[in-house]
């Protein structure tokens, strides 16, 4: 029988985790799916709350984060390590942060290819096919029961 896929999940700052933060984004977004530089450091980065994928010797495998106005984004996990849900913990982590900050439903701007993904946690598309970066994506949407922090 092989081995589970080790990894571990954890909430990120830009200021503490800048570079394995942007490691991944790098090769996911910038490399692998060319997305112009330009556009994916855009600003944004440090008023959100970041998630940091890491695998058993402790590389960073994968990224998401959460914007103030309630938003996910930068989605993205090493080539290698996808499909052993790391994508999914990422996002259980995203929700409980937007569930601790009030939010009552969150928004994103979901690949289309990566449609089957995030309906898997409930998200429902609600707009039709855009270009984003040249890439299609469809707006998506899930109402979540807000949780006050413990
Ligand atoms: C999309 C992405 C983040 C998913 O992460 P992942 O770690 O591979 O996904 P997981 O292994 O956690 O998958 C969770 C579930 O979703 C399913 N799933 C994963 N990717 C999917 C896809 N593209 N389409 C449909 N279902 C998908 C898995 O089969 C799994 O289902 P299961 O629980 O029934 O087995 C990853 O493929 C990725 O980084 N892709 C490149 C960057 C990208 O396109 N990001 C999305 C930007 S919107």
């Amino acid at each position: 029988m092989s081995k589970p896929f080790e990894f571990s999940v954890a909430r990120a700052l830009w200021p503490h985790d800048e570079a394995a933060l942007r490691a991944v984004r790098a090769a996911v977004f910038i490399d692998e799916q060319r997305v112009p530089i330009e556009l994916e450091w855009d600003g944004r980065d440090h008023a959100s709350l970041h998630v940091l994928a890491r695998n058993a010797d402790g590389a960073a495998i994968g990224t998401g984060r959460l914007l103030p106005d309630g938003k996910i984004g930068r989605m993205a996990v090493s080539r290698e390590a996808r499909g052993k849900g790391v994508g999914l913990a990422m996002l259980r982590e995203l929700l409980a942060a937007a569930r601790e900050r009030g939010f009552t439903e969150v928004e994103l701007s979901a690949q289309t290819h990566a449609l089957g993904f995030y309906e898997k946690s409930g998200f429902i598309a609600v707009s039709g096919e855009y270009l984003d970066a040249g890439i299609p994506h469809r707006t998506m949407r899930l109402a979540i029961v807000a949780r006050p922090a413990k």
